[in-house]
């Protein structure tokens, strides 16, 4: 539409009688500093210009305007504010039109609702999604949006932060039309030379009347606060969002504006507001891995998948959900029926909560084919191999995969643990084998993380990240180690946790500890979700090679013994009867935890919750900062991003590492030495937590793009 000019990013042109005031500030138009200031100059160009009519706002690009420059969030604020640049546009004292294609979210629907007429063509997504990051609609978006939809929509949008299409903001009330063509400029013209003929007038929103049915916006507000209450544990914007709009309902708008203000400049501060615009950007960096730069991917228009059990089949639904067909190998016929069963069931589910029809259930599975023979897998442009977790079983298949694979099919493991460069020498093609960790289930946990062995090639990495697209997954790049990132930190604070049950704390304490602190579910509670088996059968195979020396807890053990190995056989660390999902507490299970104290000579103390968290916590920077310090992972986001994809963290605290931030690295490390005095086998500070600490710096400064 124009060319780029970052520091002048709002062109005007004039079409006839109307002011064009195009927002080109790649790559999705934010309200920067210079974008405010480009406004207010069109407007005061078009009011100072007898020949213009109206103006007309749209944006270059994909998008109308995405919103607020993040980036300037916690930097010191640059004049002019949003709110006044809105002001400008709504007390101008010609017709400004909105014309709005792609993104108009937050700041940018706070413009569109400035303006006095709106347009959106049909790529429209209008959205007020600020709550996604600990803040609220900070220009007029919670005293504009009630007024001009009504208090129960504005709440919706608000509060769930998601897209609206232009259908839906049509009939919601946000646009006045939705524009035909897919041009947002020319539609927009159109609307405008319409409105200039028609004399249309200045139309305000803050003068529109959605809120005149004071009742029923005081239902909603009351539904809303209720709901919010039960809902969002923990969080601190949604109930300022709704302190927000019951001033709406209740003051002049001005000063709404004002309350609006002060509401969003608490949001800003707070570290929840930190945390989630961390995790904002730390998803995204994370695509930006040296071979995703370096190289572009394979092709991948079909997969194999050898081994049909829990990770096989929820890796076959991942592709065959993102159209691509799927050869599954098992070892015998009955192997394989069981593999289609799995697969097969998750479409019944689905069918059963009437989020799919049975045709296309049969569409889906039409793509779905399977063999005993790995000839199948000769024309594949990838495999994920998907069986036991025993060295040689999987060197066996990747001997298979090496004879029958076409030259150039990326041959991917979903182990676990086990080390990737060995299979990868056991193979004449090294260059071609990548670790693809998928979590389970693998159809729905949004983590991937892409395991890069010494020999692979660049390409093959990068077809990693590509399949993550494809998949709608979060790629995380990861080295060879045992556990990757996510579990062998997993398995370092595991210990912290089974040390504190020794010492005296519960498991059901710690778990509601850890839930207190914004985890769905505490350690504990996953391992009966996950399986105790799992678990044990890698302590039994580790046995050898643990250091005598090491603290070794045997709880988890006796329960195993016992056959009890979580919510599958109906008890763990918590009961199941009748097959319940939530657990409840088990005496029996304190007892043993009793016999094993005196077993281990220790005398039980108290803990409390927030020592719980000190300490669970230590353990999972100290070890996310060993795992950096190696190399394992590229930086420390690469962490936090595996910990809130895979691992349930917490979203608005950003991530371990940038949790660790907000403490304080001093504080971190002096609690490791204290904890050390007791344990200074398990407690060894990582060498780069020290040295950041030493250095007053923080994880922040080691996250720049690589
Ligand atoms: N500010 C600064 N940078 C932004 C940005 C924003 N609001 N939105 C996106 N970006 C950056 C991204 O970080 C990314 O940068 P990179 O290329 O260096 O990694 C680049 O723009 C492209 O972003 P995506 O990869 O996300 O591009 P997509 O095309 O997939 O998605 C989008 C586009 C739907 C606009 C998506 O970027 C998005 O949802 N952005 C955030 C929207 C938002 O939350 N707006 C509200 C901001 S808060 C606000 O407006 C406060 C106000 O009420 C006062
Ligand atoms: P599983 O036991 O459910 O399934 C393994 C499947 O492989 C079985 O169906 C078996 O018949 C098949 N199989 C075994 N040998 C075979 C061979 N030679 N050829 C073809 N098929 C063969 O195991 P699960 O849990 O699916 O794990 C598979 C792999 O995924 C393991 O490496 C595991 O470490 C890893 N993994 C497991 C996760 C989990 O939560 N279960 C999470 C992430 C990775």
């Amino acid at each position: 539409m124009s060319t780029h000019s970052p520091s002048f990013p709002v062109k005007t042109e004039r079409h006839g009688d109307v002011l064009v005031a195009i927002i080109d500030n790649p790559p999705v138009n934010a309200l920067g500093v210079d974008v405010r200031c480009g406004l207010v100059a069109a407007i005061d160009a078009a009011e100072a210009d007898g020949a213009v009519a109206a103006v007309l706002i749209v944006g270059a690009g994909r998008n109308f305007i995405a919103g607020a420059d993040i980036r300037e969030f916690g930097k010191p604020p640059q004049l002019p504010s949003l709110p006044v640049v809105c002001a400008r546009i709504e007390n101008c004292g010609k017709p400004v039109v909105a014309a709005i294609h792609g993104a108009a979210l937050g700041g940018g629907l706070e413009i569109a609702l400035a303006a006095h007429y709106r347009l959106a063509v049909a790529t429209a997504k209008l959205g007020l999604p600020e709550v996604q990051l600990g803040l609220l609609p900070g220009a007029g978006g919670t005293q504009r949006a009630p007024r001009l939809i009504g208090a129960k929509a504005a709440l919706e949008l608000m509060l769930s932060g998601r897209h609206a299409d232009a259908k839906e903001a049509l009939a919601l009330g946000l646009i006045d039309r939705h524009g035909e063509g897919a041009n947002a400029l020319t539609e927009g013209l159109a609307y405008a030379n319409e409105l200039i003929a028609a004399k249309a007038p200045m139309r305000r929103t803050r003068e529109a009347t959605a809120l005149a049915d004071a009742a029923a916006a005081r239902a909603a507000l009351d539904a809303a606060r209720a709901d919010t209450t039960r809902k969002s544990r923990g969080l601190f914007s949604p109930m300022k969002i709704i302190d927000a709009v019951e001033g709406a309902l209740t003051l002049p708008f001005e000063e709404g504006m004002a309350l609006e203000r002060q509401l969003f400049l608490q949001c800003l501060d707070s570290t929840q507001r930190a945390g989630l615009i961390h995790a904002f950007f730390a998803e995204r960096e994370v695509l930006k891995a040296p071979e995703t730069k370096a190289a572009k991917p394979r092709p991948l228009a079909s997969a194999g998948i050898v081994g049909g059990g829990t990770m096989g089949a929820g890796i076959a639904v991942a592709m065959l959900d993102a159209g691509m067909p799927v050869t599954m190998i098992e070892r015998d016929e009955p192997s394989l029926a069981r593999g289609r069963q799995h697969v097969e069931k998750v479409y019944d589910g689905r069918i059963k909560k009437g989020r799919m029809t049975h045709e296309g259930k049969a569409a889906v599975m039409a793509l779905f084919s399977g063999s005993t023979s790995y000839d199948a897998l000769a024309q594949v442009d990838i495999v994920v191999e998907a069986v036991f977790e025993d060295m040689a079983v999987k060197k066996a298949v990747f001997a298979e995969l090496d004879r029958v694979c076409k030259p150039g099919a990326v041959l991917a493991t979903n182990t676990s643990y086990l080390d990737i460069d060995e299979i990868a020498a056991s193979v004449l093609r090294p260059q071609d084998v990548v670790g693809l960790h998928f979590f389970s289930p693998a159809n729905i946990m949004k983590l991937l993380e892409i395991v890069v062995p010494a020999k692979v090639s660049a390409d093959v990495v990068a077809t990693g990240f590509e399949l993550a697209k494809k998949l709608k997954k979060v790629p995380v790049r990861a080295g060879v180690c045992d556990g990757f990132i996510g579990n062998r930190i997993l398995a370092v604070y595991r210990q912290a946790a089974d040390h504190m049950v020794e010492d005296g704390a519960s498991p059901y304490q710690i778990d509601e500890a850890v839930r207190n602190f914004g985890y769905p579910m505490g350690p504990f509670q996953v391992a009966d979700l996950a399986g105790g088996d799992i678990g044990w059968a890698t302590r039994k195979r580790k046995a050898a090679s643990r250091s005598p020396k090491a603290r070794y807890v045997q709880v988890a053990d006796r329960l195993c013994e016992r056959g009890w190995f979580g919510q599958k056989t109906q008890r763990g660390y918590y009961l199941y009867p009748e097959s319940a999902r939530i657990g409840q507490p088990d005496p029996e299970v304190l007892s043993i935890i009793d016999t094993e104290r005196l077993r281990a000579g220790v005398t039980p103390r108290s803990f409390t919750n927030e020592e719980i968290m000190r300490r669970y916590m230590a353990a999972m920077v100290n070890e996310g900062a060993n795992v950096v310090h190696q190399r394992i992972a590229l930086r420390p986001l690469d962490v936090d991003v595996t910990f809130l994809y895979g691992y349930g963290f917490p979203r608005h605290r950003g991530g371990p590492m940038q949790y660790a931030d907000t403490v304080g690295l001093p504080q971190v490390l002096a609690d490791i030495r204290a904890f050390a005095k007791e344990d200074p086998l398990f407690w060894q500070p990582s060498p780069l937590l020290v040295e950041l600490a030493e250095r007053g710096s923080n994880f922040a400064s080691l996250n720049q793009s690589e």
